[in-house]
């Protein structure tokens, strides 16, 4: 069997990216290393003493669980030494973290969620980790907003990592979208989804339905029409929701659909939904785009998006294309002011 390993795969690929000769290879393999540690931390979580919370709050206002901030960690350490990324950017940290000494002239920007679906974490459900790369922008002066607040469209790369029975590794570097498969008897990721393609059209639809009251009327609108009976188009669709950003999108991905975290009016505080923009949403966003499906917030692009904050939350809606449209004109028809993203 033709085995082609992460890194063959990536040097076979070397010229196809905007990365320097050998720079990309470098940061996902550092990536990888880091996707490795957290899998095998996961499969003992139950034994060791990491489940549960750490009983800090961290800058979202959520309980930080031992396996986010053990995350965080794995990804600094993999990434500090590199030489390459000058400043890391993390749910887990308040403020973007500049790299001190020779990696304060790193040519990058890495974003992270280093633990994504942490309710899953006690109760052995999937969870990943996300990460996507930026070129720094002024490579003068220390790292600025300037570096770190660069729209989705501005990605050299992202990808995600997804603890589940198996751990697989997708990224895209803007040629496609590749996905790896964790071989625990060598230790490598190896290609097992080459060229992912996300479906013109799913059966699926996946979100958090316990929202509904809060949501906008056309957010409702488009739950009932996708839970009605029609033939032609298949409806109704099937509810698939595993409260895991890079569980609910590899499967959409792979099988097509739609994933919904849409702008609600449970919390005042936050008009916008509860998925960050600068590690969430544009990663997953370009990613699905990368395989030909859509990513908004409703009746905006989300690539298209101008960060302002590092935390920003924003609604996302993403999958297969003709899904997509369909929601954006129930969005489109009864938009309100939350489906911005200010
Ligand atoms: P994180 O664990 O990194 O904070 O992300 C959790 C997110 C995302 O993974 C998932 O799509 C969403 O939270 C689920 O939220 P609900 O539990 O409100 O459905
Ligand atoms: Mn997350
Ligand atoms: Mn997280």
């Amino acid at each position: 069997m033709k085995r082609v390993t992460l890194p063959r795969y990536i040097l076979e690929r070397q010229k196809e990216h905007s990365f320097a000769t050998g720079e990309f290879s470098i940061l996902l393999s550092q990536i990888a290393l880091a996707g490795k540690i957290i899998a095998d931390e996961l499969v003992h979580a139950g034994l060791a003493d990491v489940l549960g919370r750490t009983g800090a709050v961290n800058v979202q206002g959520e309980e930080v669980q031992k396996l986010d901030e053990l995350a965080n960690e794995v990804f600094i350490s993999a990434l500090q030494f590199s030489g390459l990324v000058c400043t890391l950017v993390s749910e887990e940290m308040a403020e973007a973290t500049n790299f001190p000494g020779a990696s304060a002239e790193g040519r990058y920007v890495v974003l992270v969620d280093p633990l994504d679906g942490s309710s899953n974490i006690d109760n052995n459900g999937p969870v990943g980790s996300i990460f996507s790369i930026q070129r720094r922008v002024n490579l003068k002066s220390p790292p600025s907003d300037e570096d770190i607040l660069q729209k989705g469209s501005r990605l050299l790369a992202a990808g995600y990592i997804l603890y589940g029975p198996s751990t697989v590794l997708v990224y895209s570097t803007g040629n496609g979208v590749q996905g790896f498969t964790l071989d625990r008897r060598i230790g490598e990721f190896v290609l097992s989804h080459p060229e992912i393609k996300v479906p013109k059209r799913g059966k699926t639809y996946s979100v958090n339905c316990g929202r509904y009251a809060y949501w906008h009327p056309w957010t409702q609108k488009y739950f009932d029409y996708v839970n009605a009976v029609d033939a032609p188009t298949k409806r109704p669709y099937s509810l698939r929701y595993i409260g895991a950003l890079v569980a609910d999108m590899h499967r959409t991905l792979l099988d097509g659909g739609i994933f919904l975290y849409p702008a609600d009016t449970a919390n005042p505080k936050r008009p916008t939904g509860k998925l960050r923009l600068l590690y969430e949403a544009f990663p997953m966003a370009y990613l699905m785009e990368q395989a030909g499906g859509r990513a908004i917030t409703g009746t905006e692009r989300i690539l298209d998006i101008q960060p302002t904050e590092l935390h920003q939350r924003v609604p996302l809606i993403l999958g297969s294309p003709e899904d997509v449209t369909v929601a954006e004109s129930f969005a489109k028809a009864g938009a309100s002011p939350a489906c911005a993203t200010t």
